[in-house]
């Protein structure tokens, strides 16, 4: 098979690295991919939503499978553009992806398919909005209804800061779209839960959590995340097939029955109340870096459970996942996530992969002079490290970090913190 992933993150870095252990691949392609996707797959320069050139491309070298990594592409249609020029694309189309498009879709679709979530209310007119926050009181949610790469969610504890949030989206309209959504906050444990569909059927990939805030303690801004961890030990495998049958597979069948079947991965951001687990959002791809700790453990050949969700038919498949527990701790440039300083060089990447069960996945990194690497965005680096319990992987991920060479880069030395006692 010729397969083609998109995108160039740490999360691209590590489905290229699965696909590439397939026996039925012939070729693999990445687009735009980084200097460590280099040497398991061709980049080649094409930006992810250029989605005519990505097709025009897959037709000139007859791509079998594509891969989308991130949200963008899905959103804007990469799925409907792929399978009209006859090329299988495992993702959602765009009408499926508005799972993770727009807000008040899936709100309004966890309420239809009797999906335990929080209780919400949609607003236009910001005057309502304010009204019915001081009505009822803080803490309570504001979500921005669109992609906000992030940013779009405020949980505000006081009630200026809901003020300043509604300010920002329905009167300054920061995220476009000047509508919100207003939700009950939930509290809780958060673990994101990942499975595999094929319009009707979900095969469970596990789950992770992951750590948003940039610093240690969970303190400063939210990033993209900053490291991860899988299995979760307070979500045991008897929940999460719990949470797959009360909140993945409703959503599969309300998704089908409108005539919108969700192919690919589905990703359930969950929080684990007192009440019971509650969707918090439904996102329709990997998350970075969960997506390396789960393929971390993955033992099957990820390959053809990607071609058989594109086909309908993960119906009689199982796939295998070791024992071990996997952490990725996301090593970042100085600065970000505000500012991040570009073109310092990494040393130690040799060092730093030689540890054993260690696996070093690139992100914002660009092929420097004199076969240099250097810094070339947020997050450049995911050390991923697999180990019998999270407490050992957590020591191998960290002791990899300590081999690299590279002052203006900077990770939380927590991550998994938590888990590991
Ligand atoms: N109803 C809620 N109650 C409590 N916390 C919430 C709620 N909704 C969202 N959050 C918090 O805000 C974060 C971001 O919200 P989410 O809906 O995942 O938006 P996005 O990932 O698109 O920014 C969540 O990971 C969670 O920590
Ligand atoms: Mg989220």
């Amino acid at each position: 098979m010729k397969v083609l992933v998109v995108g160039s993150g740490g999360r691209e870095h590590a489905l290229c690295w699965a696909i590439a252990n397939s026996p039925l691949l012939t070729k693999l392609w990445c687009a735009p991919g980084n200097p460590g996707i280099a040497t398991t797959a061709e980049c080649v320069a094409i930006d992810p939503l250029d989605i005519a050139s990505l097709v025009a491309f897959a037709q000139d070298t007859a791509i079998d499978l594509v891969v989308p990594g991130p949200e963008a592409p899905l959103v804007a249609g990469i799925t409907d553009a792929m399978e009209a020029a006859g090329i299988a694309c495992c993702g959602p189309t765009k009408a499926a992806a508005q799972l993770e498009g727009s807000k008040t879709f899936t709100k309004e679709l966890a309420d239809a398919a009797s999906i335990p979530t929080a209780l919400w209310e949609r607003f236009d007119d910001p005057d309502a909005a304010r009204a019915f926050i001081r009505k009822r009181g803080v803490p309570i949610v504001i979500k921005a209804d669109g992609l906000a790469a992030g940013k779009g969610v405020t949980v505000a504890t006081t009630e200026d800061e809901a003020e300043a949030a509604i300010t920002a989206i329905m009167d300054q309209k920061t995220f476009g779209n000047p509508a919100i959504i207003v939700e009950e906050c939930l509290q809780g444990e958060e673990i994101s839960l990942f499975a595999l569909c094929d319009g009707q059927t979900a095969l469970l990939l596990g789950s992770a959590q992951d750590h948003k805030r940039v610093g240690d303690g969970d303190t400063g801004p939210n990033t993209g995340g900053m490291g991860a961890y899988s299995p979760v030990p307070s979500f045991p495998p008897r929940l999460e097939e719990a949470c797959l049958e009360a909140i993945i597979r409703p959503a599969l069948h309300e998704m089908a029955r409108r005539g919108t079947p969700f192919r690919g991965i589905l990703f359930a951001g969950l929080m684990l109340t007192e009440d019971g687990a509650k969707l918090i959002e439904f996102n329709v791809r990997f998350g970075d870096p969960e997506c390396q700790v789960l393929l971390a453990r993955l033992q099957s050949d990820l390959l053809p459970a990607l071609q058989a969700a594109c086909d309908g038919e993960l119906g009689d498949f199982d796939l295998r996942w070791t024992n071990q527990a996997a952490v990725a701790v996301v090593m970042a440039a100085r600065g970000y996530p505000d500012a991040p300083e570009k073109g310092s060089i990494i040393k130690g990447l040799t060092e730093a992969a030689a540890v054993q069960g260690v696996t070093v996945f690139h992100a914002g990194t660009q092929a420097g002079p004199e076969g240099t690497i250097q810094a070339a965005g947020g997050r450049v680096l995911t050390i991923c490290a697999t180990a019998a319990d999270v407490s050992r992987a957590r020591t191998k991920a960290y002791t990899a970090v300590d081999a690299l060479d590279w002052p203006e880069g900077f990770c939380r030395r927590d991550i998994a913190a938590r888990a590991a006692e």
